[in-house]
């Protein structure tokens, strides 16, 4: 026999308005603009964390996040939230977490994920094996039979996440609901050299606080990830949505017994009328100039660009960035040059620096420039002074979005 837990909140912890709680995994680095961008899509109860957001939402705006947000990795809704000082603990509270009669049954496929530690719960595989061994002898004991587990398409990722709470350990089991991370948006079938993360290149542009109405360069383009997340931004493209004659995204949410389609549609339909063909405040969009010395990857771009629905508005160019030409009314540069770690040579890579801030200095007078710098002695090499930098991560790298004013 269990024994109810104290504490253990009703599935999905939902208030009688029908709100719930829920946690948005984000890059380090972004999670002050990552809550600014849920508060305004409708999230409430935003709390920034470490690599995280934590909020409430009802389910048509955990709808509008999965479709519209640009930053999150993915969106954890909360199930349920209990003390657990033993393996013991997390047994019982899972298989009381939620209806599972509603929510697991046994063809439904499940993956489960676990961070954090308790007591006794040191190693977050063993608390996963844990999680997955009190929902299968559920479902044993209710049905005779049991889910498969499904690490590459489950219907269902649960994560488990151990933790101080207020009153002592405790677990939260969630649903991801996605199923996949956000960032992977579907334009980038091609990739360049260390691209960068499509959800980290729209939180670096958030910071620039480029609107379209001035022109926007990066004269090492790469893949285009920056430029093509700037444009996605300003023209009303949302993540969620699929770019010009790709199938529609499929949500993990949408398989939930909870899903509400006419709920989903009307989101959807909302999200579809952001798109617009000029910049927020109706102007015609300014110029978006990329250019990139390897042919190649330049290509990527446009095909990239094309993916997303935006290829219309991007100018990239072949060329080496030591005769970038920019556009002629000043503006803002962004770039995330090589900076050794994966690709490049140490001293051509601080020659290129060099001409890069000679370039600049020369060509980009009244320019704003936001540098993306994995090693410091290379930016060093530009012989100009950053007035903000900002700490950020890429993949797993430790970089600083560094904020330059070129006189
Ligand atoms: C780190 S990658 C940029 C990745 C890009 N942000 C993306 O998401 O795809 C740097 C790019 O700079 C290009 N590059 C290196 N030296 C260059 C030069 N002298 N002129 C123009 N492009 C250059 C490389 O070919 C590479 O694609």
């Amino acid at each position: 026999m269990t024994e109810p837990i104290q504490g253990t909140t009703a599935p999905g912890g939902t208030q009688p308005g029908g709100s719930f709680a829920a946690t948005a995994v984000v890059p380090p680095g972004l999670e002050q603009p990552a809550a600014a961008e849920l508060s305004a899509l409708g999230a409430t109860d935003v709390q920034p964390l470490q690599r995280a957001v934590a909020l409430r939402c009802d389910l048509a705006t955990l709808y509008r996040l999965h479709l519209q947000a640009r930053l999150p990795f993915r969106i954890l809704r909360e199930l349920a939230r209990f003390p657990c000082r033993s393996r013991e603990d997390l047994y019982r509270g899972v298989q009381q977490a939620a209806d599972w009669a509603l929510w697991l049954p046994p063809d439904c496929r499940f993956r489960v994920d676990a961070s954090g530690r308790a007591p006794g719960l040191s190693h977050s595989h063993y608390s996963a094996l844990e999680v997955k061994n009190a929902l299968v002898d559920w479902q044993r004991q209710h049905w005779g039979e049991r889910s498969t587990v499904d690490l590459e398409t489950p219907d269902l990722s649960f994560h488990l996440h151990l933790a101080r709470g207020r009153g002592g350990p405790e677990a939260v089991l969630s649903l991801e609901g996605s199923g996949g991370s956000l960032h992977r948006r579907g334009y980038r079938a091609a990739m360049g050299l260390a691209p960068l993360k499509e959800n980290l290149a729209a939180g670096l542009i958030s910071f620039t606080g480029w609107d379209g109405r001035v022109p926007l360069a990066d004269p090492l383009c790469g893949s285009g990830t920056l430029l093509i997340e700037a444009a996605c931004l300003a023209l009303g493209r949302a993540p969620g949505l699929s770019g010009p004659g790709r199938p529609p995204r499929r949500f993990a949410l949408q398989g939930w017994p909870d899903f509400q389609p006419d709920l989903w549609e009307t989101e959807l339909d909302q999200a579809r009328a952001l798109q617009r063909d000029h910049g927020p405040q109706g102007d015609p969009l300014a110029p978006i100039v990329g250019r990139e010395q390897d042919p190649s990857v330049l290509e990527q771009a446009r095909t990239n660009a094309a993916a997303a629905g935006v290829g219309g508005w991007l100018d990239l160019q072949a060329g080496d960035v030591r005769d970038f030409e920019p556009p002629e009314a000043a503006g803002v540069l962004v770039c995330n040059p090589p900076y050794g770690e994966r690709i490049g040579e140490r001293d051509d890579l601080e020659q290129l620096y060099a001409d890069l801030g000679t370039m600049l200095k020369q060509r980009c007078g009244g320019w704003t420039l936001w540098l993306l710098s994995g090693n410091p002695e290379l930016t060093g090499a530009l012989r100009m002074k950053a007035s903000r930098r900002i700490p950020v991560s890429n993949g797993g790298i430790d970089c600083r979005w560094l904020n330059y004013d070129i006189r």
